[in-house]
């Protein structure tokens, strides 16, 4: 495997992403898009987690694979890297980005509830925008916890809503639409509010050394450059995405639905600022021959 500087690891992603695009279709389009529109504040991710030569790292929830593939990059080479998801359609893009980048990850189908693998297996466990979809997440920290050893390191990232800050703040249209698109994801068993859970998530999960670091994303001005726009349309298409279940579970009707696109779309070309931020928690698993001593 080649050694490439972050600059041409993120092109070759952008570009490796660009061939795949056309292949694939609805919810794994737009992970695989996420994945590269959000690949330099995900790459902090890696000094966290103070990768160390011959380390085993396991991304749960993997999706296309985002996480995994630059955890790959940083070991270049001196380790391994297992990736897991329920979804076979992911994993299965995680599996030809990896193959078009050339780093090695493996992929493994499972539930985060219920890992397919001993004990103890890795030296680091990571789980981004995960669990906030889910409706256990603290059993899915304890399973995360369970396959990684004495000592290593288990690190969440995800979202909260909370964070939002605007000015001046959305019409009353696109704020329902934000606020629908939430209840459904609560529908589901998720929570958007998972970001401010994690650090209490972390010491109930008995894990010590428990760090948060917030990555923020600020818009300040109106959307020229390609970067912005692009963040926009992603999130537009993964709003028409969710359209009929939105519809269907009567949080919008189709009116309010179209209405507020259009006041999303006059919004995305305001000059205005925008800020979030995103939760990185880290912990160690407890090593009791070590805290003996
Ligand atoms: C928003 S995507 C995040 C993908 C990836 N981690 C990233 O950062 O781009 C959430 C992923 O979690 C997966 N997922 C949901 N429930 C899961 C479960 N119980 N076990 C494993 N994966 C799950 C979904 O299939 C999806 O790929």
């Amino acid at each position: 495997m080649q050694e490439l500087s972050v600059q041409a690891w993120m092109q070759a992603n952008e570009q490796a992403a660009a061939e795949l695009l056309p292949r694939l279709g609805g919810e794994q389009e737009l992970t695989l898009l996420q994945g590269v529109l959000t690949h330099y504040p995900r790459l902090l991710t890696l000094s966290m987690l103070h990768l160390q030569p011959g380390d085993t790292v396991l991304d749960v929830g993997t999706g296309t694979g985002a996480l995994a593939l630059d955890l790959a990059w940083g070991l270049a080479g001196e380790g391994r890297v297992m990736a897991v998801d329920i979804d076979a359609a992911g994993l299965e893009a995680a599996r030809l980005m990896a193959q078009r980048l050339r780093v090695p990850v493996e992929t493994v189908r499972g539930d985060v509830h219920d890992l397919p693998f001993q004990a103890g297996t890795f030296d680091r466990t990571v789980a981004r925008f995960l669990l906030q979809h889910l409706k256990d997440p603290a059993k899915a920290l304890a399973e995360m916890v369970r396959v990684t050893r004495p000592g290593g390191t288990v690190a969440v990232i995800d979202v909260d809503d909370g964070s939002l800050l605007e000015d001046p703040p959305p019409p009353p249209k696109v704020a329902a639409l934000y606020r629908a698109v939430a209840k459904l994801q609560a529908m589901r068993g998720g929570d958007r509010h998972i970001g401010r859970k994690l650090y209490r998530l972390f010491r109930s999960a008995g894990l010590d050394n428990v760090s948060v670091v917030g990555i923020p994303r600020v818009q300040a001005g109106t959307p020229v450059d390609v970067r912005t726009t692009a963040v926009q349309a992603y999130h537009r298409r993964r709003l028409e995405l969710e359209r009929q279940a939105l519809v269907e579970a009567k949080l919008l009707t189709e009116a309010t639905y179209r209405a507020a696109m259009r006041a999303m779309d006059r919004l995305a070309c305001e000059d205005r600022f925008a800020y979030e931020v995103e939760f990185l928690t880290t912990g160690t698993v407890p090593d009791p021959a070590k805290d003996a001593n």
